[in-house]
């Protein structure tokens, strides 16, 4: 494909038919926004330019296409069509030489091997235009293409435009052209908006542009996304999708349909996924994990042959061989080393576990950097905030803390000290020390009230009344 080529992707709409404060094409779909993953399917055919026509909300569009760092916008101030969308590219393709591909940004479901396919029909047949189209088996709301045997097409009539013989015609619009940009300059800038709607409709173009080829793609690909009950339904495409892909690289998923991966998460082979499990975001699940029931993974690196039962991971990293849930909850970059084990009703915030350390039960480590083989007893806490500012604990290698301990941040305790149960320490401990700070216990005998002991009879021990 020796040509240029330049994608524009229509994203100026308010998708009024989504009922929501968000643009359209900023709702998501397995993790990516709709216009992302139409500008994912792009990416085998390597375009030079990108332009995205942005206008209904055009800054909350522009910022959530801020990380990509080569998108064009061009803005399209009134939505008056999308022949009006394309037309305001025309500054900005000033000498332009090449093929345009225009996406709607509402069309998330293209595989990026159907672009390719496309772009390659195009060339061969020199074709003005070529549209990816579909045979539907419910057409309803889509443009109608009148084409030949041979898939030549004669026009585009919008569903409000046909009569009821026309909307017999099951070959849809997808939304997805590839124009010669110069046979579309001929036409593009001359259009009229004579129709149901008083828009410019870039399917007018078609009919004045020759020869014009339509290519048939899978329905399940080009379904455009109109409103949440679509969205909904294009969600379980991909979602199949991307499960399907996941099986046969090697992941076990135990029901899989109660399960949901982005299509931004990394799963490596022999990985088992239980039920009720949510990998989202930029999740790297590694070899030998066993992930779930009931895990919510968000943006974290899970090492190699990690369980994960019943807890959330977000933003964090865990290494090799830990051992997390039921019920942990890991947060704001934490990063745990290898075989760590965080069990039930542990808190874990922004901080740094050393290997081997285990804090088993009932427990919040915030802001906390914590040696190798360290044991937390049940219920310790660190007292990371003052209210104003978050504070630093540290304690060193193979220390143990006893259960109900409270670390009051900032605060450093030595490596192999003792902490004892209860204790709440507020200064600094040295290497190999015991720490105590209990209250000394007082015993005082023949506590029971005189009506009770008068009650029960004579001296009556402990189990003499009820409970
Ligand atoms: C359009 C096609 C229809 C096709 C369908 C496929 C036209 C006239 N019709 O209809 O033939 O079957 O897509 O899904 O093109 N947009 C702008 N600026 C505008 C208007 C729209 O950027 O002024 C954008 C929208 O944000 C959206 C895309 O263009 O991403 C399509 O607009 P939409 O109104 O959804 O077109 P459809 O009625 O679905
Ligand atoms: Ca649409």
């Amino acid at each position: 494909m020796a040509d240029s080529l330049a994608i524009a992707v229509l994203a100026a709409g308010k998708g009024t038919r989504m009922r929501s404060k968000l643009p359209k094409v900023l709702h998501k779909l397995s993790g990516l926004t709709l216009v992302e993953n139409v500008i994912a399917s792009t990416k085998l055919v390597k375009p030079t330019r990108k332009l995205a026509i942005v206008g209904y909300e055009a800054q909350q569009v522009k910022a959530a296409l801020a990380a990509m760092d080569d998108i064009e916008f061009v803005e399209q101030t009134e939505q008056l069509g999308t022949g009006h969308a394309v037309q305001q590219v025309i500054p900005a393709l000033a000498g332009f030489e090449g093929n345009l591909l225009v996406l709607n940004g509402d069309v998330p479901l293209l595989r990026p091997e159907t672009i390719e396919n496309m772009l390659k029909t195009h060339c061969e047949n020199n074709n003005a235009a070529t549209i990816l189209t579909a045979q539907m088996d419910d057409p309803t709301g889509y443009g109608r293409v009148f084409c030949d045997e041979s898939l030549i097409v004669q026009e585009i009539i919008e569903h409000r435009d046909c009569t009821p013989a026309q909307r017999e015609n099951a070959r849809i619009n997808a939304g997805i052209y590839c124009f010669n940009w110069a046979a579309l300059m001929e036409i593009l800038p001359h259009l009229k908006a004579d129709n149901d709607q008083s828009e410019y409709y870039l399917t007018d173009v078609i009919k004045d542009l020759s020869p014009v080829m339509a290519m048939d793609a899978p329905p399940s690909e080009i379904a455009g996304i109109n409103n949440r009950k679509q969205l909904s339904e294009a969600e379980d495409v991909m979602q199949a999708r991307i499960k399907d892909e996941l099986l046969l690289s090697g992941v076990t998923l135990i029901n899989a349909a109660s399960i949901t991966i982005d299509s931004t998460v990394t799963v490596e082979p022999d990985v088992i996924i239980e039920p009720q499990t949510n990998l989202r975001g930029a999740a790297v699940i590694k070899a030998g994990c066993r992930i779930g029931p009931g895990a919510l993974i968000e943006n974290s690196l899970i090492g190699e042959n990690t369980n994960v039962v019943h807890s959330v991971v977000s933003d964090s990293e865990i290494e090799a061989g830990g051992r997390v849930g039921p019920f942990a909850h890991i947060r704001g970059k934490a990063e745990i080393g290898e075989n760590c084990r965080i069990g039930n009703f542990v808190e874990i915030k922004k901080s740094k576990i050393g290997k081997g350390t285990n804090a088993a039960h009932l427990s919040y480590l915030g802001d906390a950097e914590l040696g190798e083989q360290v044991n937390v007893g049940a219920g310790t806490i660190t007292a990371n905030y003052d209210g104003r500012n978050k504070h630093k604990s540290v304690l060193g290698d193979r220390t143990k803390t006893g259960a109900n301990t409270t670390l009051v941040a900032p605060i450093t305790i030595g490596a192999d000290v003792t902490i004892a149960a209860g204790s709440t320490l507020t200064r600094d401990v040295e290497p190999d020390c015991l720490a105590v700070t209990r209250v000394p216990q007082k015993t005082y005998p023949g506590w029971r009230p005189k009506y009770l002991r008068a009650e029960s009879g004579a001296e009556g021990g402990a189990n003499t009344s009820e409970k």
